[in-house]
């Protein structure tokens, strides 16, 4: 039996024999001593084994190799003082070995080195192929260790100490409105019908609340078929929460005593409450963002009204057709910002343009005053309104301003961009620092442009301000949602609990009365049976870890995550199934295989 993990052992244990169970991170020679580096999931000991003290072991030590996986019977030793390794937490002993017994070796050549003492940069692509050698590494396991701490601090506190219970939603179930695409599996008992997998439990969690069970929670895992990037995976998991009887203030109380507790026992730090709240307008006024990172400060400025009657077209066509005018001001980006970046081609201007801008205009204030511009705007600016936009936008000398002109979304977005890579590279962020913030009072809808409509921004179950009931197309709704440093960890709202407001909602983004009842007619029922007052958030529970650790992919804080194209490099998910199986789930592709479409 196993007395001890390699990472636990300490000056404490000297003189005790323990026996250890791990892998060989890796072997020296020492002119006849050999050292193995014995490593387990909480970290590395250093085992010695010599002709002279240890004449058992030595022709087992000296046939390991790196990744053998290895019983050890020793004596823990103190080391003499020229082999004190500070660096490590087990640095100050060292185990005699009396008894090595190989239980495994290492048949293939390893794909990359596991131990992280040859720390080379690994591809990610092979990382994710060999996850399993992955996950023996530091970093991997100390993430998911980390995630599983989180978990379990969750776990405790909404039990323990808030009176939750944990209820499991089911996975086969129907399409649920989070508004991504669904991952859909066939039913072959039902021919031709279909099962999508959950986005999210949020109907079953609603119906939980017509149970009676006041408080859920789950960790819950979701799927979404949506275009992927860092901070997203096809496969997640949240944490889930509902609750009856409560209003907003008392959610957002509650969650934030979760949070400051994650925060504490997690990572140390006591977090000052209550959290700030922005409204969703004021973000996007002052950030062009409804996630913003407010550890630095670079706010926009709107100077539609300034620009209105400017002779500069740009500015003045956008605000006559309906857009706006607003401006990034960056202290010291006269200098470190050259005119290259800015215009076309450049790498700033190729940021603008990726986001839906159509140019990058700009003013830089040079030190003595002077400013400096595209001729455009210089021309036709006249003095007093140039003064007022200094004035408005607080620039200084050296002050660079970046213009965003157009309609309202494609100027906050193209801006929130610039901020961001301006922030990064003017090295405005501190890294130490934690901000979260909840942003509140998002509207109810959002306009789609493509299916000309409007579509309910969060989902169409979240509740309208009482006193904004009146007009739902520009009503706000009692939404929040939780930004951490600039990603949103989590969102929620009040939902719709009286079945007239909720068919209200349904009409204002054209959904008819049939396809309600055809899409979520058993929670309209539902709804008739006697519903408390409700709401509830989710997190991204993957998101938190990734950001807790210290990661800046999401994939680093999941097991077995997916690549960008959403497939699973260790099993080579997904994959062509055969015709059988397709015939029994009455299924036909009409995917033609490549080759085949070639040769037609
Ligand atoms: P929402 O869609 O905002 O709300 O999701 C909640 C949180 O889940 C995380 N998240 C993701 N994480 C990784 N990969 C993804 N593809 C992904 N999509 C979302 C985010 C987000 O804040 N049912 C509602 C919650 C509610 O109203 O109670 C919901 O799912 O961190």
């Amino acid at each position: 039996m196993r007395t001890h993990y390699c990472g636990q052992l300490r000056a404490e244990h000297v003189g005790q024999t323990v026996t250890l169970f791990g892998w060989v991170d890796r072997r020296r020679d020492h002119g006849g001593v050999i050292f193995v580096d014995l490593r387990d999931r909480t970290g590395i000991a250093q085992i010695v084994s010599d002709p002279e003290r240890t004449p058992d072991s030595y022709d087992a030590a000296d046939g390991l190799r790196n990744e053998y996986v290895v019983k050890i019977v020793g004596r823990v030793t103190k080391r003499p003082p020229e082999s004190l390794n500070p660096r490590i937490p087990t640095g100050e002993v060292e185990i005699y070995a009396d008894q090595i017994e190989l239980l495994n070796a290492v048949r293939k050549q390893l794909p990359f080195q596991v131990s992280t003492a040859d720390a080379e940069p690994v591809r990610e692509d092979l990382r994710l192929k060999y996850r399993y050698l992955d996950l023996r590494r530091e970093r991997m396991s100390r993430n998911l260790q980390l995630r599983h701490q989180i978990v379990k601090t969750i776990r405790r506190y909404l039990e323990d100490q808030q009176g939750f219970i944990e209820v499991e939603t089911p996975m086969l179930t129907r399409s649920t409105p989070e508004g991504a695409r669904d991952y859909l599996v066939p039913s072959r008992v039902n021919p031709g019908e279909f099962f999508a997998l959950p986005q999210s439990p949020q109907l079953f969690k609603q119906l939980l609340m017509v149970s009676g069970f006041d408080r859920y929670y789950q960790i819950a895992r979701c799927f979404r078929d949506e275009d992927l990037r860092a901070d997203r995976q096809p496969e997640f998991t949240q944490l889930d929460m509902e609750m009856s009887f409560m209003g907003q203030d008392e959610i957002l109380a509650l969650n934030e005593s979760l949070v400051c507790h994650i925060f504490q026992q997690i990572k140390g730090i006591e977090l000052p409450r209550p959290f700030p709240r922005l409204t969703y307008a004021e973000a996007m006024d002052r950030y062009g963002s409804d996630k913003p990172d407010t550890r630095y400060g670079l706010e926009l400025v709107e100077v539609s009204d300034l620009m209105k009657d400017s002779g500069f077209k740009v500015f003045s066509g956008a605000v006559a057709s309906g857009g706006i005018v607003k401006v990034l001001p960056i202290p010291g980006g006269n200098d470190a910002i050259s005119n290259v970046r800015i215009k076309p081609g450049g790498d700033l201007f190729n940021e603008a343009t990726s986001m839906g801008a159509k140019g990058l205009a700009y003013i830089r204030v040079r030190q003595d005053g002077e400013i400096d511009t595209i001729g455009a705007i210089k021309d036709n600016l006249p003095e007093a309104q140039k003064q007022e936009l200094l004035r408005r936008t607080g620039a200084q000398p050296g002050h660079l301003l970046l213009f965003g002109a157009g309609d309202a979304p494609t100027v906050n977005k193209t801006l929130d961009r610039l901020r961001q890579v301006v922030a990064r590279e003017l090295n405005l962020i501190d890294p130490e620092k934690i901000n979260l913030l909840w942003v509140v009072e998002f509207p109810m809808f959002e306009w789609n442009a493509d299916e000309k409509r409007l579509e309910a921004l969060h989902h169409p179950f979240t509740a309208p301000f009482p006193e904004d009931a009146h007009d739902l197309k520009t009503a706000r709704a009692q939404a929040y949602d939780l930004v951490f440093n600039g990603f949103e960890i989590g969102g929620g709202s009040l939902r719709i609990y009286q079945p007239e407001v909720q068919q209200k909602v349904f009409e204002t983004i054209g959904l008819g009365e049939e396809e309600a009842r055809q899409k979520f007619g058993f929670l309209l029922d539902a709804f008739e049976y006697g519903t408390p007052p409700h709401g509830g958030i989710a997190y991204g529970l993957d998101r938190l870890v990734m950001l807790l650790a210290g990661e800046e992919s999401i994939r680093d804080a999941i097991a077995f995550p997916k690549t960008q194209q959403a497939r699973c490099l260790l099993t080579n998910a997904p994959s062509e199934v055969d015709a059988k199986q397709l015939k029994e789930l009455h299924i036909a592709t009409t995917n033609r295989p490549k080759a085949l479409e070639a040769s037609r």
